[in-house]
């Protein structure tokens, strides 16, 4: 049947994206590409080199040299990557540089998930189905905490919602493929959602809107 199963997933920090596309990866069989870890991993590079984030030409060798191992490091997942890798994810040339990178991932045989910023509007913009997922900065807030505490990284709610605020002002007002929903996106509102309602909802829409 057609092209292959491509689903692409945006939305803001903590919206529960990830957590979705996990989800949808595993019931459809698809290879599943969590896009932030990507930047994330190119700001851990500066960050293990001693570099300034904002050295451009750096973050620009960097996102070059990116590779596959790398992806796996668990600092990637702390705190304060999420907004060096919001840094990092503003320069032109990383994002030009791991365009491609993302793209070849897509491009399988098999199909794929992507989760990120950009996705349905930049690197798939030809994605047989394309969610838009986001919750009110208090909840996703909320559940950002819940995930850090479990993890052992405390942090005072008032802070982490702070973070997220200034997240989602940077990602949503760069130059370079802000994060935004694409024309043909379908929003999911996940506020007064819990995990399981989330995915069930957003099971169904993958299944009308890749007509499955
Ligand atoms: O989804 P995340 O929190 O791991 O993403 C970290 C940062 O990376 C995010 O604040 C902006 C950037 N990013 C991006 O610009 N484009 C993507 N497709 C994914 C992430």
């Amino acid at each position: 049947m057609g092209a292959p199963l491509v689903i692409a997933i945006d939305g803001p920090a903590a919206s529960g994206k990830g957590t979705l596309a996990k989800r949808l990866a595993a019931h459809f069989g698809l290879p599943h590409l969590d896009t932030g870890l990507l930047y994330r991993a190119v700001a851990l590079a500066l960050i293990d080199a001693g570099t300034d984030l904002g050295d451009e030409a750096a973050a620009a060798r960097a996102a070059a040299a990116l590779s596959a191992e790398g992806l796996n490091d668990p600092r990637l997942r702390e705190r304060a990557m999420g907004e060096a890798a919001s840094r990092v994810s503003s320069v032109p040339q990383v994002r030009a540089a791991l365009l491609s990178w993302q793209q070849r991932f897509a491009g399988g045989p098999e199909g794929a998930v992507l989760d990120g910023r950009d996705i349905g509007t930049v690197v798939c913009p030809d994605a047989r189905v394309k969610l838009f997922i986001t919750a009110t900065p208090e909840e996703r807030a909320r559940r950002r905490h819940r995930e850090l505490a479990g993890r052992g990284e405390a942090a005072a709610p008032e802070a982490i919602l702070a973070d997220i605020r200034a997240r989602d002002a940077r990602d949503s007002s760069r130059t370079a493929a802000p994060l935004k929903a694409a024309a043909d996106a379908v929003v999911l509102d996940t506020t007064d959602l819990d995990a399981d309602a989330a995915f069930a909802e957003a099971l169904a829409l993958v299944i009308r809107l890749g007509s499955l």
